[in-house]
């Protein structure tokens, strides 16, 4: 009996070892974490149950089967954010370079498995080397059975990702089909082909850090949601971020008490759009001026910041804000912004939040980059995420709204359920300028007359009233009063229901 206590010990503290202490003080010497204390951080104190400690791999060539660490490069379980219940995995890199056998791949997919049959989320913390080299197919079937399965957790049960090391080649595709991807600077990348490929097929050069790093898929390619200094201050944000989240597609996220009325009315958004159409403002400043206790958690702040997306509260109520940003490219639509918010006003579908909307778009952006693009396809996947979206939907336009990005923005048309205007608000198919130029070509050479037509349009269209006649905006509202009057309308829309007509899936456009 005694000894097989001590086996049992011994085993334990070789799988708490990994790959040994060296390979730990190499880790930390990175200014990385190991994979145990990073489950640490991210969980309440004491929660964390370990499944699958002595899991081995059983791989005998190359002297592997003389080779073997209890555990196999991974460490899965569950455990509790604030209380409530989530999976983890985090990969181990001391061991095997955190590279995925057929065992760890099982490992991983056993937690999946389960979040599924439970409802709870997953949170993967990636460090890996990628497929383990020994073990070939072995190791690519089992990089398929984990993308399998986030492809059947998309929608069901959140899924989040941080990259805290190497992730390159088909291992990205696991955290490209989560819900969020959180990146480490200087200390993890992602790429499909790494710079040594690169140079040789394209003869660019490229360092690891410019071709995949957390400043590069947060800013540029818009691959992370979010790039963080270290791993502390990204397991800690986790924490705040999953605070929002459901634990999955059947609950509703998680009201908490708040001491910010409802009522609540701020006189400075009175002021907040300029006189001048053409002058830019922060739209942040009315997101955060809106919402519970001024705390809005922004999702790619640093991608696409023409629009802003990001999770609030209102009233207690967790929300998605979508928001178009007048301060960058005149708020105009694009490829990327459309991507961005489209993507966000899906999750936000999947997991029940209603989707506030504040509009001040001038239009899509012309030119033939982004025609070339194909921002036609691009700009049609917001719209489609919009019209399919059956979640609450309040929508507030501050200004501008104008051609088919009027249409785009949750408008009434796409089963808005409560659409306010400002009443400086100008709603029409063009800008007063554009419009007289096609309107009345024959009066191009008299700028006086022009001119006169240009403010006639404007009398005539550049207001929220004759939208408002048509019922398309549901009031105009004082800018003062818009938490209010949200708060109000989400009250009203707590027990909404709609469902879309049965089909296997649409075809959003890719
Ligand atoms: C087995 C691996 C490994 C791997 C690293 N190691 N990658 N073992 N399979 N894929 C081991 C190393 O042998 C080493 O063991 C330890 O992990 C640490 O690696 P180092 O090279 O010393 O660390 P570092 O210098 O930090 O470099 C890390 C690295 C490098 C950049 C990740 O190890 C590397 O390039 N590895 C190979 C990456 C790769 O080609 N992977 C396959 C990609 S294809 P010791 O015992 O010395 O500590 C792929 C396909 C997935 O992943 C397909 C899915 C569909």
């Amino acid at each position: 009996m005694h000894s097989i206590r001590q086996m049992l010990e011994d085993k334990r503290a070789k799988a708490r070892l990994g790959g040994g202490q060296k390979r730990i003080d190499a880790q930390h010497a990175k200014g990385k974490l190991t994979a145990r204390e990073r489950i640490e951080l991210l969980l309440d104190e004491n929660t964390f149950e370990e499944w699958d400690m002595f899991v081995e791999h059983r791989c005998i060539d190359f002297g592997m089967d003389q080779n073997k660490i209890p555990g196999d490069g991974v460490v899965t379980g569950y455990g509790m954010i604030n209380g409530r219940m989530v999976f983890v995995f985090s990969q181990d890199f001391t061991v095997f370079g955190g590279a995925l056998s057929e065992a760890h791949a099982e490992k991983i997919c056993k937690i999946m498995d389960q979040a599924m049959k439970v409802g709870a989320p997953v949170i993967g913390l990636n460090d890996s080397g990628g497929a383990r080299i020994q073990e070939g197919v072995a190791s690519l079937g089992g990089y398929a059975e984990v993308f399998q399965r986030n492809v059947m957790c998309s929608g069901v049960i959140p899924q989040i990702s941080v990259i805290m090391g190497p992730c390159a080649g088909g291992a990205v595709y696991s955290p490209a089909m989560t819900d969020f991807i959180y990146m480490v600077k200087d200390s993890s990348y992602m790429f499909v082909t790494g710079p040594e490929v690169v140079k040789t097929v394209t003869h660019e050069s490229v360092t690891a850090e410019e071709l995949g790093g957390a400043v590069t898929h947060s800013t540029r390619s818009g691959v992370a949601d979010l790039a963080f200094e270290n791993d502390v201050e990204a397991l800690l944000m986790l924490r705040r971020m999953f605070n929002y989240l459901p634990l999955n597609n059947k609950e509703k996220p998680p009201v908490r008490r708040t001491d910010d009325p409802a009522d609540r009315l701020d006189f400075s958004l009175d002021t907040l759009v300029p006189e001048n159409p053409n002058k830019p403002y922060d739209i942040k400043e009315l997101i955060v001026k809106t919402v519970d206790d001024n705390d809005f958690f922004e999702i790619q702040p640093d991608n696409a910041k023409n629009i802003v997306v990001g999770f609030a509260r209102m009233n207690g109520q967790p929300v998605g804000i979508v928001a178009n940003q007048p301060q960058v490219a005149a708020g105009c639509l694009d490829i990327k912004s459309s991507i961005k918010a489209a993507r966000f006003v899906r999750f936000c579908d999947a997991f029940n939040f209603p989707v506030i909307t504040f509009v001040d778009v001038p239009g899509f952006m012309p030119g033939t980059a982004q025609e070339y693009g194909g921002i036609i396809k691009h700009g049609a996947k917001l719209l489609y995420a919009y019209a399919e979206c059956t979640v609450p939907k309040i929508t507030v336009i501050t200004r501008k709204a104008y051609g088919g990005a009027y249409d785009v923005m949750s408008s009434k048309h796409l089963r808005g359920d409560v659409n306010f205007a400002w009443p400086n608000a100008e709603i029409a198919v063009m800008g007063a300028k554009g419009a007289v130029e096609i309107i009345f070509r024959e009066d191009k050479s008299d700028p006086a007359k022009l001119a006169a037509r240009e403010a006639e349009y404007k009398a005539r269209f550049a207001n929220p009233f004759v939208a408002g006649s048509r019922g398309y905006i549901d009031d105009v509202i004082q800018p003062h009063e818009t938490r209010k009057r949200i708060c109000r309308s989400l009250a009203m829309l707590r027990d909404k229901k709609l469902e879309n007509p049965w089909r296997k899936h649409g075809n959003i456009p890719l």
